[in-house]
Protein backbone atom coordinates (compact mmCIF):
# COMPACT_ATOMS: atom_id res chain seq x y z
CA UNK A 1 0.00 0.00 0.00
CA UNK A 2 1.28 3.23 -0.82
CA UNK A 3 0.87 6.49 1.14
CA UNK A 4 -0.17 9.30 -0.04
CA UNK A 5 2.19 12.67 0.37
CA UNK A 6 -0.43 14.35 2.53
CA UNK A 7 -0.68 11.31 4.77
CA UNK A 8 2.54 10.76 4.62
CA UNK A 9 3.14 14.54 6.14
CA UNK A 10 0.81 14.45 8.97
CA UNK A 11 2.87 11.65 10.48
CA UNK A 12 5.95 13.54 10.79
CA UNK A 13 4.39 15.76 13.95
CA UNK A 14 3.70 11.91 15.22
CA UNK A 15 7.34 11.05 14.43
CA UNK A 16 8.85 13.54 15.85
CA UNK A 17 6.71 13.64 18.92
CA UNK A 18 7.88 9.91 19.33
CA UNK A 19 11.37 10.80 19.00
CA UNK A 20 11.45 13.35 21.37
CA UNK A 21 9.66 10.93 23.68
CA UNK A 22 12.50 8.38 23.72
CA UNK A 23 14.92 10.81 24.09
CA UNK A 24 13.25 12.07 26.97
CA UNK A 25 13.00 8.50 28.44
CA UNK A 26 16.17 7.00 27.17
CA UNK A 27 16.83 4.32 29.29
CA UNK A 28 20.11 5.60 30.16
CA UNK A 29 19.24 9.56 30.88
CA UNK A 30 16.42 7.61 32.98
CA UNK A 31 18.45 5.80 35.10
CA UNK A 32 20.82 8.36 36.30
CA UNK A 33 18.22 10.80 37.02
CA UNK A 34 16.56 8.55 38.97
CA UNK A 35 19.86 7.47 40.52
CA UNK A 36 20.70 11.21 41.49
CA UNK A 37 16.96 11.37 42.99
CA UNK A 38 17.26 8.16 45.00
CA UNK A 39 20.55 9.40 46.87
CA UNK A 40 19.90 12.81 46.93
CA UNK A 41 16.47 11.90 48.95
CA UNK A 42 18.89 10.08 51.90
CA UNK A 43 21.16 13.09 51.65
CA UNK A 44 21.11 15.69 54.85
CA UNK A 45 19.91 18.24 52.31
CA UNK A 46 18.26 16.83 49.15
CA UNK A 47 18.51 20.32 46.97
CA UNK A 48 21.69 21.08 47.95
CA UNK A 49 22.97 17.50 46.80
CA UNK A 50 20.59 17.29 43.49
CA UNK A 51 21.82 20.90 42.12
CA UNK A 52 26.00 20.13 43.34
CA UNK A 53 25.18 16.55 41.10
CA UNK A 54 24.24 18.17 38.29
CA UNK A 55 26.51 20.93 38.36
CA UNK A 56 29.02 18.17 37.51
CA UNK A 57 28.68 17.24 33.55
CA UNK A 58 30.05 13.50 34.58
CA UNK A 59 26.57 13.11 36.63
CA UNK A 60 25.01 12.33 33.94
CA UNK A 61 26.47 9.10 32.60
CA UNK A 62 27.47 8.49 36.07
CA UNK A 63 27.02 5.09 38.02
CA UNK A 64 26.71 4.84 42.01
CA UNK A 65 30.66 4.76 42.25
CA UNK A 66 30.90 7.73 39.74
CA UNK A 67 28.55 9.85 41.85
CA UNK A 68 30.68 8.87 44.72
CA UNK A 69 33.76 9.87 43.09
CA UNK A 70 32.14 13.24 42.04
CA UNK A 71 30.67 13.94 45.69
CA UNK A 72 34.26 13.53 46.74
CA UNK A 73 35.34 15.69 44.11
CA UNK A 74 32.86 18.62 44.98
CA UNK A 75 33.54 17.86 48.87
CA UNK A 76 37.41 18.63 47.69
CA UNK A 77 37.29 21.60 45.52
CA UNK A 78 34.14 23.28 48.85
CA UNK A 79 36.93 22.48 51.34
CA UNK A 80 39.67 24.49 49.76
CA UNK A 81 38.05 27.21 48.43
CA UNK A 82 36.68 27.34 52.44
CA UNK A 83 40.34 27.25 53.65
CA UNK A 84 41.19 30.04 51.40
CA UNK A 85 38.59 32.06 53.28
CA UNK A 86 39.74 30.79 56.66
CA UNK A 87 43.01 31.94 55.29
CA UNK A 88 42.05 35.43 54.42
CA UNK A 89 39.75 35.64 57.64
CA UNK A 90 42.79 34.41 59.99
CA UNK A 91 45.01 37.48 58.80
CA UNK A 92 42.50 40.37 59.40
CA UNK A 93 42.05 38.99 63.11
CA UNK A 94 43.48 41.37 65.22
CA UNK A 95 42.59 38.92 68.55
CA UNK A 96 44.71 36.48 70.03
CA UNK A 97 41.74 34.43 70.52
CA UNK A 98 40.69 34.89 67.81
CA UNK A 99 43.75 33.66 65.31
CA UNK A 100 43.91 30.63 67.75
CA UNK A 101 40.42 29.27 66.37
CA UNK A 102 41.28 30.17 62.50
CA UNK A 103 44.50 28.85 63.38
CA UNK A 104 42.95 25.28 64.33
CA UNK A 105 40.14 25.69 61.57
CA UNK A 106 43.26 25.69 59.07
CA UNK A 107 44.58 22.60 60.22
CA UNK A 108 40.94 21.62 60.23
CA UNK A 109 40.91 22.20 56.62
CA UNK A 110 43.89 20.68 55.70
CA UNK A 111 43.09 17.71 57.39
CA UNK A 112 39.83 17.23 55.86
CA UNK A 113 41.26 18.15 52.18
CA UNK A 114 43.80 15.09 52.63
CA UNK A 115 41.47 12.74 54.40
CA UNK A 116 39.03 13.71 51.16
CA UNK A 117 42.06 12.17 49.38
CA UNK A 118 42.30 8.86 51.07
CA UNK A 119 38.27 8.64 50.23
CA UNK A 120 39.30 8.53 46.60
CA UNK A 121 41.92 5.82 47.45
CA UNK A 122 39.31 3.34 49.18
CA UNK A 123 36.81 4.30 46.62
CA UNK A 124 39.09 3.08 43.86
CA UNK A 125 40.02 0.05 45.85
CA UNK A 126 36.33 -0.79 46.31
CA UNK A 127 36.63 -0.36 49.84
CA UNK A 128 33.10 1.42 50.81
CA UNK A 129 33.34 1.16 54.46
CA UNK A 130 36.36 2.66 54.84
CA UNK A 131 35.34 5.79 52.34
CA UNK A 132 32.46 6.11 55.04
CA UNK A 133 34.64 6.24 57.72
CA UNK A 134 37.19 8.76 55.76
CA UNK A 135 34.46 10.90 54.75
CA UNK A 136 32.85 11.12 58.00
CA UNK A 137 36.09 12.32 59.19
CA UNK A 138 36.50 14.37 56.82
CA UNK A 139 33.11 16.10 58.45
CA UNK A 140 34.26 16.07 61.88
CA UNK A 141 37.43 18.28 60.81
CA UNK A 142 35.28 21.01 59.41
CA UNK A 143 32.68 20.55 61.74
CA UNK A 144 35.73 21.25 64.79
CA UNK A 145 36.49 24.57 62.96
CA UNK A 146 32.59 25.76 63.74
CA UNK A 147 32.82 24.38 67.20
CA UNK A 148 35.66 26.20 68.20
CA UNK A 149 33.96 29.35 67.55
CA UNK A 150 30.95 28.45 69.63
CA UNK A 151 33.38 27.22 72.57
CA UNK A 152 35.19 30.27 72.66
CA UNK A 153 32.02 31.80 72.61
CA UNK A 154 32.72 33.41 69.64
CA UNK A 155 30.65 34.92 66.75
CA UNK A 156 31.84 33.01 63.17
CA UNK A 157 31.55 35.19 60.21
CA UNK A 158 28.45 34.19 58.54
CA UNK A 159 30.15 33.65 55.03
CA UNK A 160 32.49 31.18 57.64
CA UNK A 161 29.52 29.33 58.64
CA UNK A 162 28.11 29.23 55.42
CA UNK A 163 30.95 27.44 53.93
CA UNK A 164 31.03 25.16 56.47
CA UNK A 165 27.84 23.38 56.22
CA UNK A 166 28.01 23.40 52.66
CA UNK A 167 31.33 21.00 53.09
CA UNK A 168 29.51 19.45 55.45
CA UNK A 169 26.15 18.51 53.54
CA UNK A 170 28.86 17.87 49.96
CA UNK A 171 30.43 15.11 52.27
CA UNK A 172 27.10 13.71 53.61
CA UNK A 173 26.48 12.89 49.76
CA UNK A 174 29.87 10.67 49.88
CA UNK A 175 28.43 8.73 52.90
CA UNK A 176 24.63 8.45 51.40
CA UNK A 177 26.82 6.88 48.16
CA UNK A 178 29.41 4.72 50.07
CA UNK A 179 26.54 3.04 52.50
CA UNK A 180 24.25 2.51 48.88
CA UNK A 181 27.39 0.63 47.53
CA UNK A 182 27.43 -1.14 50.68
CA UNK A 183 23.93 -2.42 50.35
CA UNK A 184 22.40 0.08 52.75
C1 LIG B 1 41.36 20.26 64.46
O1 LIG B 1 42.50 21.06 64.72
C2 LIG B 1 42.95 21.02 66.05
C3 LIG B 1 44.10 22.01 66.18
O2 LIG B 1 45.15 21.67 65.38
C4 LIG B 1 43.38 19.60 66.40
O3 LIG B 1 43.78 19.55 67.75
C5 LIG B 1 42.21 18.66 66.15
O4 LIG B 1 42.63 17.34 66.38
C6 LIG B 1 41.74 18.82 64.74
N1 LIG B 1 40.68 17.88 64.40
C7 LIG B 1 39.65 17.51 65.14
C8 LIG B 1 38.68 16.55 64.51
O5 LIG B 1 39.45 17.91 66.26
Amino acid sequence: MELSWSHRSSYFPLLLFFLAFLGYYSPCGEATQDLIERVCSKSKDPSVCTKALESDPRSHTADLAGLCQISIDLSTTNAKSTQALVTSLGKKATDKISKEIYNTCLENYTNSISVLGDCTNRLQAGDYAGVNIKASAAQTEVDTCDESFKERKLPEPPTLTNACQKVQKLCNIILVTANMLQGN
